[in-house]
């Protein structure tokens, strides 16, 4: 699996219509024709995916997903149809499924497992809720150290080395998420090498090093290649600024750019 820069938009619920949705996508695409190095994944609301075509420079992905492919399962959307649509990455686990529909460990592990299945790439999300956490005595708690590695523990339960080079894992410190409170670089590399080191514990440095460790929360036009170059993440997971497109086209060229 290559290690070419990953820059995903993650447009949550949003814009409200179909027309909005076009004109965003067109505008990228026209903007971002040109763009070779860096792997650009739009994931818009499901009911969108179908307007835009497969096969441009900009790739298409789902916000999440259903464990099952298909069956009585009211309101779900599968990995199987997101396949079907063109579809080639998943996001799993997002701070906001976890926060406003109690997605579990278990829950992400059975649908990281259903993405693979399909030969989708999944976007395990990780990160810690508070900026500093204090233990009863008043004493700093890292609570990122504590609570990212078991994240990507539990999250990749079951999953065999041989798939982990097609595994992508965000790190998306949940305080940092559309607060324009962005994390320090330096400690979004902290929590890249924690991850890195989980995962050399959990199969081998090989397979760790195989996987794409990208970055999320606040992160605009200013601070972007902070991340990119400054930080040596594998790539970035953009909310807010993905719905701006001048902004959005940004941040792509200047992470090709210092490529
Ligand atoms: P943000 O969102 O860029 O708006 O902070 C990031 C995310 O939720 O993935």
């Amino acid at each position: 699996m290559s290690k070419e820069p990953l820059i995903i938009a993650n447009w949550k619920c949003n814009p409200a219509s179909k027309k909005e949705a076009e004109h965003l996508f067109g505008v990228l695409k026209k903007e971002l024709r040109r763009i070779k190095k860096t792997e650009v994944v739009i994931c818009p609301p499901f009911i969108f995916s179908s307007l835009f075509p497969a096969r441009c420079s900009l790739k298409l992905g789902g916000q999440n997903c259903f464990w099952e492919n298909r069956g009585a399962f009211t309101g779900e959307v599968s990995p199987l149809m997101l396949k079907n649509l063109g579809c080639e990455f998943v996001i799993i686990g997002h701070s906001e499924r976890k926060k406003y529909f109690q997605e579990s460990d278990l829950i992400i592990n059975k649908k990281l497992k259903a993405v693979l299945k399909n030969r989708l790439q999944p976007i395990l999300c990780v990160g810690e809720e508070a900026r500093d956490a204090f233990t009863a005595e008043g004493k700093p708690l890292n609570e990122m150290s504590l609570v990212v590695g078991e994240q990507v523990e539990k999250g990749l339960s079951g999953i065999s080395s041989s798939r982990l080079g097609e595994i992508v894992i965000a790190y998306e410190p949940v305080w940092a998420i559309g607060t324009g409170m962005p994390c320090l670089p330096n400690d979004a590399m902290k929590a890249a090498l924690l991850i890195r080191k989980t995962l050399t514990n959990l199969y081998s440095r090989n397979i760790a090093e195989k996987v794409r460790i990208i970055y999320g929360g606040s992160v605009n036009s200013q601070n972007a290649s902070d991340y990119t170059k400054g930080a040596a993440m594998n790539g970035l997971l953009i909310g807010g600024a993905s719905l701006n497109a001048s902004e959005f086209v940004k941040i792509v060229k200047d992470v090709e750019e210092i490529l």
